[in-house]
């Protein structure tokens, strides 16, 4: 089946699926200028590490087309360009998306954007790849067949450039014919797996069940699935990973139960020069998203919303991080760093 896109250029812009939307709309938002590129990012519009990384390299020729309708004044686009790079702070790929095209910006627009498309394919293929290692880890480890798997956030196609991550692997286990269902953990802000995750799911035709957040440790503990597999915003050099808030519940529940806790993403998302998890800043998104419900307030008006976007699984805890160069057992001491040996 063909992948959704969800970060496209359309030769004059950048055109982002509306997440927000989905599934009951499937609606598109052109983004012309640098205020639309950051509140698509900040609205979660656009959203998952490796599609917010596409989504910084194409937003520094979107401000470049913008500085030059415009005429800005010398340091403008630099300031702007920044505006995106900062636009969320905790997946690493947002700034490492900017940072890659942005010494390309004195050889013009086309060089921006040609380096752009390679960053989105080098994401696609780096997905695919890491799905395969992936998934060989796991049917190495987990005996029983077909496989049960619990994910939590959303790191299909929608999440990315194309393909997915920990999404992806569940895409090739069922391709091998080894997977039975998938438990998908509803997940905040916004039921991003209840909406998305789901969506992407029903899509490729795989069984699956949406459940509460709370109800996935008692899944896990009561041996309904074989091997938990999430995604990540940024994993850091001692191999601390921070993903979508409810990650670490997760982790904790198939350390006690003894099933492997898979963290699978792209190279471009390990962050060596952050040294552990409490060096990552956790975005706090605002409160109403928690004491409303698609736009209705249901918890008295006194109550204030606390709303972190994502938590920090220490190594510990993860039996494999997975990329597209390797396959690392954190507790086993080995080194994050032959994660990214081939970038
Ligand atoms: O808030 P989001 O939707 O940007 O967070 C996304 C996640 O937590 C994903 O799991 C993570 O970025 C990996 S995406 C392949």
């Amino acid at each position: 089946m063909t992948d959704v896109r969800a970060v496209s250029w359309d030769g004059e812009a950048l055109v982002l699926l509306d997440q927000t939307l989905l599934p009951a709309r499937h609606e598109y938002v052109t983004c012309l200028d640098v205020d639309m590129v950051v509140d698509a990012i900040k609205r979660l519009v656009v959203r998952g590490a490796p599609a917010l990384g596409a989504v910084g390299a194409y937003g520094v020729a979107v401000a470049m087309d913008q500085g030059e309708r415009e005429g800005w004044v010398a340091g403008r686009l630099s300031v702007e360009i920044a505006r995106i790079r900062n636009a969320r702070p905790t997946a690493v790929n947002l700034a490492w998306g900017v940072d890659r095209v942005t010494p390309l910006i004195a050889e013009g627009r086309g060089a921006v954007l040609q380096e752009a498309d390679v960053l989105a394919a080098e994401d696609e293929a780096a997905n695919r790849e890491l799905s395969r290692r992936g998934a060989d880890w796991i049917l190495a480890r987990v005996e029983r067949r077909p496989v049960r798997v619990l994910t939590h956030c959303n790191t299909g196609a929608l999440a990315t450039t194309g393909w997915g991550t920990a999404l992806g692997i569940v895409r090739e286990l069922r391709n091998r014919g080894v997977l039975e269902v998938v438990f998908a953990d509803e997940t905040r802000p916004l039921l991003q797996g209840s909406r998305l995750t789901a969506w992407e799911l029903e899509r490729e035709g795989i069984d699956y069940f949406v459940q509460a957040d709370g109800a996935a440790a008692s899944t896990i503990l009561r041996g309904l699935v074989d091997v938990a597999i999430i995604g990540a915003d940024r994993i850091a050099r001692n191999g601390d990973t921070a993903n979508k808030i409810g990650s670490v519940g997760v982790a904790l529940a198939c350390h006690d139960r003894g099933i492997p806790f898979v963290v699978a993403a792209p190279s471009s998302t390990v962050d060596l020069t952050t040294p552990t998890g409490d060096n990552i800043h956790i975005e706090l998104r605002d409160g109403r998203e928690v004491v409303e419900f698609a736009g209705i307030r249901v918890a008295p008006e006194g109550a204030h919303g606390f709303n972190p976007a994502f938590d920090v699984t220490p190594a510990r805890l993860i039996d494999a991080i997975v990329t597209e160069n390797a396959v690392v057992e954190p507790d086993g001491g080995s080194s994050v760093a032959v994660l990214v040996e081939a970038r």
